[in-house]
């Protein structure tokens, strides 16, 4: 499973006297099981963008590959579609309504026709994905739950439908440490298990460079840098040209240097920057 995004552009309101051209000629590849961590200031077109690639926008130009699917062929089916791509929206909690959390997750897999006792193994296997305790909140409102927990249950409603494709718009924002730290594993178990692509937006440079594979810098519409977290984050002074930074190691080191103290280039994590100031002090 890959994804190919050729040519794309997104103008909101055209032909209107304040339309916005929110995508501009982008072009990438994605590849099978990989993680990507999007970057890019507000307004930079992240969700325009994730909205294409499950058929939510059209585009004005320009064509998506899935699979073996081109879903911006005129007359895709949109049902086929989501059940390739899954996306989770930003705040997907207060998309919650049903009245129970089982309830809420068995509403996408039935609208795409799961059978019955098919959807019921599967809300078990994503609660326990999401590291929530069946037993404990199957029967539950949502709105009984922790806002952490809202969340999980809301991405549960995603996995249910078994994406081969899982998009996450910004799913850390506004959650406290614990809750930040829970999302974070939950996405490195559902990969592993699902072995799935999965796409995720967000603004922590740390969890960019630690969870993916390959980092999409976006900048007024454009895809203006693809690469590795160390190829990225090699690049500090063009990222803060365009509002972004580094991972807080990274920033620590790029600082010891422009204090004139010799420091390898590529450090990104805690552990090599340590390492790298282990070594510089034990040569001193
Ligand atoms: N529904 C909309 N109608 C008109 N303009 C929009 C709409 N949604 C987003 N935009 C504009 O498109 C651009 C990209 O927005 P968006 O994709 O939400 O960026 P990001 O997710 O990176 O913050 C911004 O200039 C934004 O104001
Ligand atoms: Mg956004």
């Amino acid at each position: 499973m890959s994804i190919q995004v050729r040519n794309l552009t997104h103008i909101y309101g055209k032909g209107q006297p304040d339309s916005q051209l929110a995508l501009e000629n982008i072009n990438f590849d994605i590849y099978d099981e990989e993680i990507v961590g999007i970057i890019g200031h507000t307004g930079s077109g992240k969700s325009t963008l994730l909205q294409h690639l499950n058929g939510l926008l059209k585009p004005e130009e320009g064509t998506i590959v899935v699979g073996n699917d081109e879903i911006t062929a005129p007359n895709f089916p949109m049902r086929n579609i989501r059940k390739k791509v899954g996306l989770v929206f930003q705040y997907p909690e207060y998309q919650l309504f049903e009245e129970t959390v089982a309830l809420d997750i068995a509403f996408g897999p039935k609208n795409l026709g799961m059978p019955e006792d098919e959807i019921w193994d599967r809300i078990k296997e994503v609660l326990e994905m999401v590291d929530l305790d069946y037993d404990e909140v199957a029967d539950k409102s949502p709105f009984e739950l922790s806002g952490g927990q809202k969340r999980r249950v809301a991405i549960a409603g995603v996995l249910a439908m078994k994406p081969q494709v899982l998009i996450l718009d910004e799913p850390t924002a506004g959650l406290d440490p614990k809750a930040h730290k829970s999302i974070l594993e939950m996405i490195q178990r559902v990969h592993e298990k699902e072995k799935n692509i999965i796409i995720f937006v967000s603004h922590n440079m740390e969890d960019i460079a630690n969870l993916s594979d390959k980092v999409m810098v976006m900048d007024c519409g454009k895809l203006v840098m693809v690469g590795t977290p160390k190829e990225i984050f090699a690049q500090r002074d063009r990222l803060n040209q365009i509002g972004l930074n580094v991972p807080p190691a990274a920033d620590l080191i790029y600082k010891l240097k422009d204090a004139g103290i010799p420091m390898a280039d590529g450090v990104v994590s805690m552990e090599e920057a340590e390492e790298e100031l282990y070594n510089y002090l034990r040569k001193k």
